[in-house]
């Protein structure tokens, strides 16, 4: 492993960019590839197995062929799953994961009513479990498996596919907003919502118009962001400043939908289309 070699980010789908977007931004002279597996998404209902077997299908792709000096887990789902045992499996590899953001929300809820969206995949998982248990006594978390919502996002995407489901983008927010429960600022208000999924990021707008201006968003691309840094630091792999930047900064990859990845990097990142590429989705 080496300073000048890329990291290593992946996710179900375009969720990650949104970790992507705070990576760049914390370490503007570092090169990245981002891996969306877009023909397995959503991961957020399918089994913990199958997560697993396609998170060590894509972190050895991403040693293998792409030669990467630390990986990003940039979805709340397969770190649940499988983080456990990518640490075993690659115990030299510096490795970021995520997880809901309850702690954080935890120093900025007054009312002490929190609200958590996430996948099914994570609110079931014995991770989330574990993390939930170590907060619990100290406010109410009102927990949210938001089926669909990460799918109809990626939807949003495709031009063929962006008016119906941004319908359903706005039925289901409205759904599972309310089923939490009222929010605001008031004694027994929820005023404080964690995005567990990265996909969540992405219609924050939305969730804005829906809870009005005092609620507060959480979401963990920039705590995620600096850790990647402290990691790589510690590692003595950042890259230094001053070196050559022909190599290409940043290259995103997808086995599925090619236009679906280039819409959302020309719209969250301004990417140009050309630095996204297909890749077969056995990764072999
Ligand atoms: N973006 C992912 C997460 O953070 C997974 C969404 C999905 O594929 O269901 O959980």
């Amino acid at each position: 492993m080496n300073a000048s070699m890329p990291i290593g980010v992946f996710d179900s789908g375009i969720g990650g960019l949104s970790v992507l977007q705070a990576l760049q931004k914390e370490l503007p002279h570092e090169r990245f590839v981002y891996l969306a597996d877009n023909a397995h998404a959503p991961y957020g209902e399918k089994s913990e197995a199958f997560i697993r077997e396609r998170t060590h299908a894509i972190a050895d792709y991403l040693l293998g062929q792409h030669h990467i000096k630390a990986l990003v887990v940039a979805c709340n789902t397969a770190t649940a799953a499988a983080i456990h045992e990518l640490r075993a499996r690659h115990p030299a590899l510096p490795l970021v994961g995520l997880e809901p953001a309850l702690k954080p929300a935890l120093a900025l809820s007054r009312t002490r009513r929190i609200g958590v969206m996430a996948t099914r995949g994570t609110v079931a998982s014995d991770k989330f479990a574990r993390l939930l248990a170590s907060v619990q006594t100290e406010a109410h978390f009102e927990v949210q498996a938001c089926n669909g919502l990460a799918l109809a996002i990626e939807q949003s995407t495709l031009p063929d596919q962006a008016e119906a489901a941004q319908a359903q983008i706005a039925h289901l927010l409205q759904t599972y907003i309310q089923a939490m429960g009222r929010f605001g600022c008031a004694t027994g208000d929820i005023d404080t919502l964690v995005l567990g999924c990265t996909h969540y990021v992405f219609v924050e707008n939305d969730l804005r118009q829906l809870l009005g201006p005092h609620v507060q968003l959480v979401s963990t691309g920039e705590p995620v962001a600096r850790q990647t840094h402290r990691l790589l630091a510690a590692a003595v792999l950042l890259k230094p400043e001053m070196t050559d930047m022909t190599a290409q900064p940043m290259r995103l990859l997808t086995t599925g939908d090619l236009q679906g990845l280039q819409a959302a990097a020309q719209r969250w990142l301004g990417l140009h289309p050309e630095v996204c590429e297909t890749v077969p989705a056995s990764l072999g």
